[in-house]
């Protein structure tokens, strides 16, 4: 039984206080652990969560000052937390294998020659990026699908004095969306489709969901299809595809459209406006809605023009009262360093497609051909180089998303420009069946092997998961 629409009201994850501060460093602290949310009228729903919520608490850094995670795992399986977008060094970027085990003993398979600990893991974050929407999620090799769907997932922004001096709207006027799609089972748990629904021992889905889980259902910040409260002035909205599986192509029904500030990796050079975003998995797009033109009382829904029936519609806005707006966008936002071809040394190419390997029965999703293994490296950048990559995409839609290294897309599918959706520095590019994306990396910060996925949960699980490393 699925809620009625535009009921909830919209919750904002709350914003994590560190424990601690000194000179250099904030130092926070994240219990992952079983929480119960109320998402079904008369129901609760079990979450996997950071401190038992979901969304998890949001952390805010400021650029250029260290930020350490200690992240406490309660939970009855093994996690690692990737920061989705940072520029974080090996040891801490969450690789699949280097896992926080459960402090209740010893289940799920811990091999592989990751490092792992017990209970407990601190994270550290060097944070020596620009503003951005970034986001930390679960990680762990072959179960990162039903992990973060049971709720493993949360907003980490970085902010500067560069985005502060904007005038850009701020405070209670910026607020972070994560659109989530879920399935719900009668008793109200989460429907997912898990061959062990311990998540101790077999990985995988189903043969039916190998394409990837969706859900019936959608959650903004955890809340079915909910209504935010809104003046008569300009917002920020720092919207996240955090679904497994499900791409949007989101519109406002009014017809007022989104100006794009930002991108995955941080603010555009200038903005941009689109009548609607096309948003994969695990892209963010940092827009401004301009609610200036409307009268108290008007209702404005946000739709997705991808979705049928339930999953047509995302959230509403409802303009309950007038506000003097001292907010601006102005005209340059950021100076972005534009990547050239002719600043590449090595050019590479790889295939995102279905084949090349086999497990319980089902054929599995690789990148050109390999299954993931910690063992394998498919590529080896020199620290510090740009190189281009070409990535194609086979049998259905692939978001590709690399760590470390942010890229510009400079061509698509035949096309010697980004597309209007993907300007500005990226982590992840989304791949039609039968697309390509030629993209410009640079490999900067660390040495050392890291991943490069795609971000289709079920994918990454099933093995469409590769190496590279800096050296
Ligand atoms: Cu958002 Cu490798 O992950
Ligand atoms: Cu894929």
């Amino acid at each position: 039984p699925l809620p009625e629409a535009f009921r909830a009201r919209l919750p904002i994850p709350p914003v994590l206080d560190p424990v601690r501060r000194d000179e250099m460093t904030d130092y926070y602290e994240i219990t992952q652990k079983v929480g119960q949310a109320s998402i079904l009228a008369g129901l609760t729903t079990e979450v996997w969560g950071y401190n038992g919520i979901l969304p998890g608490p949001t952390l805010v850094s400021r650029r250029g000052r260290r930020t350490v995670v200690t992240h406490n795992n309660e939970l009855p399986v093994p996690v690692s937390v990737h920061l989705h977008g940072g520029k974080t060094a090996p040891e801490h970027d969450g690789y699949p294998t280097d896992l926080i085990l459960p402090v209740a003993g010893d289940v799920g398979h811990t091999g592989h020659g990751g490092t792992s600990v017990i209970g407990s893991r601190d994270y550290v974050y060097e944070m020596d990026q620009p503003a951005a929407t970034l986001w930390y999620h679960d990680h762990r090799m072959d179960f990162t699908g039903p992990q973060v769907y049971k709720g493993l997932a949360g907003f980490h922004l970085v902010c500067d004095d560069h985005e502060e001096s904007l005038g850009l709207p701020s405070g209670d006027s910026d607020i972070p969306l994560m659109i989530l799609d879920r399935s719900f089972a009668a008793d109200g748990s989460f429907l997912y489709p898990s061959v062990d629904p311990t998540l101790t021992e077999t990985p995988g889905v189903s043969a039916d969901y190998m394409s990837g889980v969706l859900g019936d259902c959608i959650l903004v910040n955890g809340a079915p299809w909910p209504v935010l409260e809104v003046s008569n002035t300009k917002y920020r909205f720092r919207i996240l595809n955090g679904s497994n599986a499900r791409r949007y192509q989101l519109r406002l029904d009014d017809g007022t459209g989104f100006i794009q500030i930002g991108s995955d990796m941080g603010l555009l050079a200038a903005p941009i406006e689109h009548d609607a975003i096309d948003i994969a998995q695990a892209e963010r797009f940092d827009v401004i809605i301009d609610f200036s033109r409307h009268q108290i009382g008007d209702e404005i829904t946000m739709v997705n023009d991808r979705g049928r029936v339930g999953t047509s519609q995302v959230m509403r806005f409802v303009v309950s009262h007038e506000e003097t707006d001292t907010s601006t966008v102005p005209d340059r936002l950021a100076d972005i360093e534009v990547l050239s071809e002719n600043d590449v040394t090595v050019e590479r190419e790889f295939v995102f497609a279905r084949g090349g390997a086999q497990a319980h029965g089902m054929t599995l999703w690789t990148v050109n051909g390999e299954p993931f293994s910690p063992d394998t490296v498919l590529a080896r950048p020199k620290l510090g180089a740009v190189e281009k990559w070409t990535i194609r995409g086979q049998n259905v839609e692939h978001p590709f998303h690399i760590h470390l290294a942010p890229f510009q897309v400079i061509g698509r599918d035949g096309n010697d420009d980004p597309g209007r959706y993907n300007q500005g520095w990226k982590d992840t590019v989304n791949l039609d069946n039968g697309g390509r994306a030629e993209l410009l990396i640079r490999f900067d910060g660390y040495r050392g092997k890291y991943v490069f996925h795609c971000h289709n949960l079920e994918h990454e699980d099933m093995m469409m998961m590769a190496n590279f490393e800096v050296v």
